[in-house]
């Protein structure tokens, strides 16, 4: 069964497969490029890889409308606290949860609580990775050999995060079919050059607008 995978702008990304929908660092609100309300979303799970503001977002709408939040122990404790449904973890774990897996990678970035991540969800068959907020790290390499990734979101926005060259190596290591950039754009500060991306991966290369869908 086949994953409709919806770029939202910014790191925000909606996957559907298996009857679920999975929401990832619902930055919407407040996000200048955003493609959609949160009232506009459903989700049944919301991952979240960091606490930063361009990443947490909406998260509590959605998690007061019922989802199940995902994320890194310290964050989860955080959120059952304020009374929700959560679902702690940590790097290298996998956990299932409403029937889809979910296994937690590590990033390299800062956060005020708990560490950074990323996420491979695993449907039935096939195999999305969320990079999260992240410098080029050797780990992307693990990926390949424990994963066959359909489909990638990498940051390409620099300055935070990886740039263009890094997310090519990236691409590369982790052994992804295709390739969705991110995190760029959404601000002067962060702009890329999505040609320049496209030249380096070729044919893995899912260049979107926001809003924009890719079904793998
Ligand atoms: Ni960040
Ligand atoms: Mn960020």
């Amino acid at each position: 069964m086949s994953v409709k995978a919806r770029w939202l702008g910014h790191a925000a990304v909606l996957l559907e497969g298996d009857g679920r929908k999975v929401l990832i660092d619902p930055f919407l609100s407040g996000n200048p490029k955003a493609a959609a309300r949160p009232e506009e979303i459903e989700a049944d799970m919301v991952l979240l890889t960091h606490d930063h503001e361009d990443h947490v977002g909406d998260l509590e709408y959605f998690l007061k409308a019922g989802a199940v939040f995902v994320g890194i122990h310290e964050l989860a404790v955080d959120y059952a606290e304020k009374g929700y449904a959560a679902e702690g973890m940590n790097i290298g774990g996998t956990i299932e949860v409403r029937g889809i897996k979910i296994h937690m990678t590590h990033a390299l970035h800062t956060s005020r609580v708990g560490h950074v991540v990323g996420f491979v969800i695993e449907f039935s068959d096939r195999q999305i990775y969320h990079a999260g907020d992240t410098g080029l790290t050797m780990d992307m390499k693990i990926l390949a050999e424990f994963f066959s990734i359909d489909l990638a979101f990498l940051p390409i926005g620099d300055r935070y995060t990886m740039g263009v060259p890094s997310a090519a190596v990236a691409a590369a290591w982790c052994g992804a079919q295709k390739v969705v950039p991110i995190h760029y754009n959404t601000w002067p500060l962060i702009e890329a050059d999505t040609e320049e991306f496209r030249k380096r991966l070729g044919e893995k290369a899912v260049i979107l607008e926001p809003g924009g869908t890719i079904e793998v």
